[in-house]
């Protein structure tokens, strides 16, 4: 059985967000219970996804004054990259190596959309963001300046906490 399905714990009233969620769901699931000849492709096919989920979210984060910098971004980067490294081990053949990523990104992904995502479409509703168009409808409520931090209750905000801070927030 995959480590993470989906349930109302991931719904955050976002729909653009929450079908790609879902849609990410699956995909890991499909990664979990591949057997060996079938566990590359549909790796790729994650990577792949999550490549455009998190350019979205921070395409969706930039339009809302958040700096390309934020640790939510930050965050993206780090986990993106090792899921890439993860094709170069599956190419070599240490298919254990992706089983072993899949499980931990079950773990961070729950993490990660009850944190950062959850804050980042509270967010987008507070300005009246909408996905589609890439509109805002209350330009007046947008932040002055950049926001550094990803937006939750436990993350500093801070221009100059360094990059590596950032990441590991919340
Ligand atoms: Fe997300
Ligand atoms: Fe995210």
């Amino acid at each position: 059985m995959p480590s993470l399905q989906w349930s109302d714990a991931l719904v955050l009233d976002l729909p653009a967000m929450d079908d790609t969620h879902r849609e990410f769901v699956d995909l890991l699931a499909l990664v979990e219970t591949a057997g060996d000849e079938t566990l590359q492709p549909h790796w790729r096919t994650l990577v792949d996804h999550t490549d455009e989920h998190f350019g979205r979210e921070d395409q969706w984060m930039q339009a809302t004054r958040f700096a390309s910098t934020s640790c939510h971004s930050v965050q993206h980067q780090v986990v993106l990259q090792v899921m890439r490294e993860g094709i170069a081990l599956a190419e070599a053949g240490d298919l254990d190596a992706i089983r072993q990523m899949a499980r931990e990104l079950a773990l961070w992904f729950l993490q990660h959309a009850q944190s950062m995502d959850a804050a980042l479409a509270l967010h987008l509703r507070s300005v009246g963001f909408d996905p589609l168009t890439g509109t805002v409808a209350m330009p007046q409520v947008l932040p002055a300046r950049l926001l550094h931090g990803c937006g939750g209750a436990s993350c500093p905000d801070s221009e100059t906490a360094e990059p590596v801070v950032q990441a590991a927030c919340p």
